[in-house]
C-alpha cells in the first residue's frame, strides 16, 4: 500500500482523537500535563527526549549570546527538562508555563536544584512581559517548542512580552519544529499508521491544540525588524522520544534563531 494511501486512512483516527481536545488552549495544556505519569526518553511526553545531542546544537549559541549576569527564563518550560539543562550553564533560571500541572511536575523533577525556580504564567497574555520584568529584571529568554503551538495573534503577543523582558542586553534563543508537510504526513513521520498511533502522539492528539510549523518565514512575521535584530538562525533537529520498536532516536526538522532588541 502506498504511503499516500496509508496517510489518507489515518484521517478518521485523527478526527476521532482530535475531536476530544478542549478548545481553550490553557485548559488543554493543563489537562494534558495532569495526565502525564512518566517523563524522559521512555516517558509519556512526545517532545521530552532530554537529548544531549539536541542540546549540543544549542550550547555554543546560548553560551556565546546570553549575558550570564542576567537570569534565564525558560518560556513554556513544561516539566522543566530544558530548564534543568540551562541551570547547568547559567547561575539563575526561571521556568514559566501556562499549566499549573506542568509547573508542579517541573518542581518535583527539579527537587534539590538551588538555581531553578518555576512560576505559572500565560506568557502570551497582555502585560506578562511587564510582570516578569518587575519580578526578575531584564533576562535572557530560552523557548523550545512554544511558538509553533500558538496561533499567530498569540505568537505576536508572546514576542511583544519577550521584547519587554530582554531590555537592551538580554537575548532570545528559540528552537521550534518546522516540518514542511501536512499534519497527516507529520503524524506518519512520527510513527502513526492506520493500525496504530504511538501512545505519546495519541495523548498529544487527544488533548492539545493542533501544532503548526515555525521557521524563518514565521519568525520574520512575528519578530518585526522595527523591534528585533536577528543575530543568527538556521536549521536544527528537534528530538522527540523514541516511538519505534527498536528504541532508535527520532528527529523532527526544526528551526532556531537568536534575537536581540533593535
Ligand atoms: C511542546 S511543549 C514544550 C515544553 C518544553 N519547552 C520542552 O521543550 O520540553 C509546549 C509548552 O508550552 C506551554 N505553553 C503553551 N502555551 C503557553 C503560554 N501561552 N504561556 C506559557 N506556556 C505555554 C505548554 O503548557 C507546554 O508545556
Amino acid at each position: 500500500m502506498s504511503k499516500l494511501w496509508d496517510r489518507m486512512l489515518l484521517v478518521p483516527t485523527v478526527i476521532r482523537l482530535a475531536s476530544r481536545a478542549p478548545r481553550d488552549p490553557a485548559v488543554a495544556w493543563d489537562g494534558y500535563w495532569r495526565g502525564i505519569q512518566t517523563t524522559g526518553r521512555s516517558g509519556d511526553v512526545l517532545w521530552d527526549s532530554g537529548s544531549q545531542t539536541e542540546y549540543a546544537q544549542y550550547s555554543a549559541d546560548v553560551v556565546a549570546h546570553f549575558d550570564p549576569a542576567l537570569p534565564v527564563v525558560d518560556v513554556g518550560c513544561g516539566n522543566g527538562s530544558c530548564t534543568r539543562w540551562l541551570a547547568g550553564l547559567f547561575p539563575r533560571v526561571l521556568g514559566i508555563d501556562v499549566s499549573a500541572g506542568a509547573v508542579e511536575l517541573a518542581r518535583r523533577e527539579s527537587d534539590g536544584l538551588q538555581n531553578v525556580d518555576y512560576m505559572v504564567m500565560d506568557a502570551a497574555e497582555l502585560g506578562a512581559g511587564a510582570q516578569l520584568l518587575e519580578r526578575i529584571g531584564p533576562a535572557n529568554i530560552f523557548v523550545r517548542g512554544v511558538f509553533h503551538v500558538l496561533k499567530a495573534d498569540k505568537q505576536a503577543s508572546l514576542a511583544d512580552n519577550l521584547r519587554t523582558v530582554i531590555g537592551s542586553s538580554g537575548r532570545v534563543f528559540l528552537a521550534e519544529t518546522n516540518f514542511h508537510g501536512t499534519s497527516l504526513a507529520y503524524m506518519q513521520e512520527l510513527g502513526a499508521t492506520r493500525r496504530s498511533v504511538p501512545r505519546q502522539l495519541q495523548s498529544a492528539l487527544e488533548n492539545l491544540p493542533r501544532p503548526g510549523r515555525f521557521g524563518a518565514q514565521e519568525r520574520r512575521s512575528t519578530f518585526s525588524d522595527s523591534e528585533w535584530t536577528l543575530i543568527t538562525d538556521g536549521p536544527i533537529d528537534i528530538e522527540v522520544v523514541p516511538m519505534n520498536a527498536a528504541g532508535l532516536s527520532q528527529q523532527v526538522p526544526g528551526y532556531f534563531a537568536v534575537l536581540a532588541g533593535a
